[in-house]
C-alpha cells in the first residue's frame, strides 16, 4: 500500500492531493485523509456534509495512462465495487446507485468525487474522493437521505481500520484492472447497482417513465428500456431515479 497523509483540517482532500502532485510527483495509491474538511466537496457543486472526527473523508491518486478517456467509467466501476466489498463486511444491503453512489437500503451511506485530467486519449491524472458516513449520529444539511454505518448498526468504527481496508481495496482493484480484471469488475458493478433488475420510476427533461437497467457504456452513460420498449441513453445528470 501507499502512503497515507493524515491531516487534521483542509478545505477538501481532492484539493490538497491535487496541490500536492502540483508540487511534487506522488506515488500510485497515495491518500490524502483528514479528521475535518471545511470546504468538502461533493457532485453537481454541492457540499459534502461529514461532521469532524465521525467519517472518512479521503482522497487517493493515481496515474492510469493505460486506461482511455473513453473508458475512464471503469475507474468509477472498480472504486464504487471496491467500497461496497469492504462495507459488506460491516452492514447489509449495500449497493450502488448509477453512476457511483453508495447505498444503504433506500438511503446514501458514501458518495465519490472523481476528477479525472485527460492528455489527448488518455486518462494521466485520476484524483479519487471518498466520503462515507460512518459514525455520525445525526445529519443537519438537506442532503436527501443521508445515513451512517452507526445508524444502520448502532455500533461505533474504528476509523483508521476502516480507511486502511477501504484504500487497500481500491487498490487492488485498481491494480487488477490494469493487470485486465476489467470484465470481472464490470460485471460485479452491474450486480451490484441500485434497483438494476425489474422496471423503477424515472424522471428525465420529458417527465416521468418507467424504465429497466439495460447497461452502463464505458464513457459512464446510462441505458434503460422504457415500458414501451424504447431504449433511452443518458448522461450524469440527465435522468434521476424517482
Ligand atoms: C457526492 O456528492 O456524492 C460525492 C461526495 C464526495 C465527498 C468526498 S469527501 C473527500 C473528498 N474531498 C472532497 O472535497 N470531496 C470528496
Amino acid at each position: 500500500m501507499a502512503n497515507i497523509i493524515q491531516l487534521q483540517n483542509v478545505d477538501s482532500t481532492n484539493c490538497y492531493l491535487r496541490a500536492l502532485q502540483e508540487k511534487e510527483e506522488q506515488e500510485e495509491g497515495t491518500v490524502v485523509a483528514a479528521y475535518e474538511q471545511t470546504a468538502g466537496r461533493g457532485q453537481r457543486g454541492n457540499t459534502w456534509e461529514a461532521e469532524p472526527g465521525k467519517n472518512l473523508t479521503f482522497s487517493m491518486i493515481f496515474h492510469p495512462q493505460e486506461i482511455q478517456a473513453a473508458d475512464q467509467f471503469i475507474i468509477s466501476q472498480l472504486v464504487s465495487t471496491a467500497i461496497k466489498e469492504v462495507l459488506d463486511k460491516y452492514i447489509p444491503e449495500v449497493s450502488i446507485k448509477w453512476p457511483n453512489d453508495i447505498y444503504c437500503q433506500d438511503k446514501k451511506i458514501g458518495g465519490i468525487l472523481i476528477e479525472n485530467d485527460l492528455s489527448g486519449y488518455e486518462v494521466f491524472q485520476s484524483i479519487i474522493g471518498i466520503g462515507i458516513n460512518v459514525n455520525q449520529e445525526l445529519f443537519l444539511s438537506n442532503a436527501p437521505n443521508p445515513v451512517s454505518m452507526t445508524q444502520v448498526t448502532k455500533q461505533q468504527y474504528d476509523l483508521d481500520k476502516l480507511l486502511k481496508e477501504f484504500a487497500s481495496q481500491i487498490y487492488i482493484n485498481y491494480f487488477d484492472v490494469l493487470d485486465g480484471a476489467e470484465h470481472e469488475i464490470k460485471e460485479i458493478y452491474k450486480n451490484s447497482l441500485y434497483r438494476g433488475k425489474g422496471m423503477h420510476a424515472y424522471e428525465d427533461d420529458n417527465g416521468a417513465f418507467l424504465g429497466e437497467f439495460v447497461k452502463t457504456e464505458p464513457t459512464g452513460h446510462l441505458v434503460l428500456r422504457d415500458s414501451e420498449g424504447i431504449i433511452r441513453r443518458y448522461a450524469f445528470k440527465e435522468v434521476r431515479f424517482v
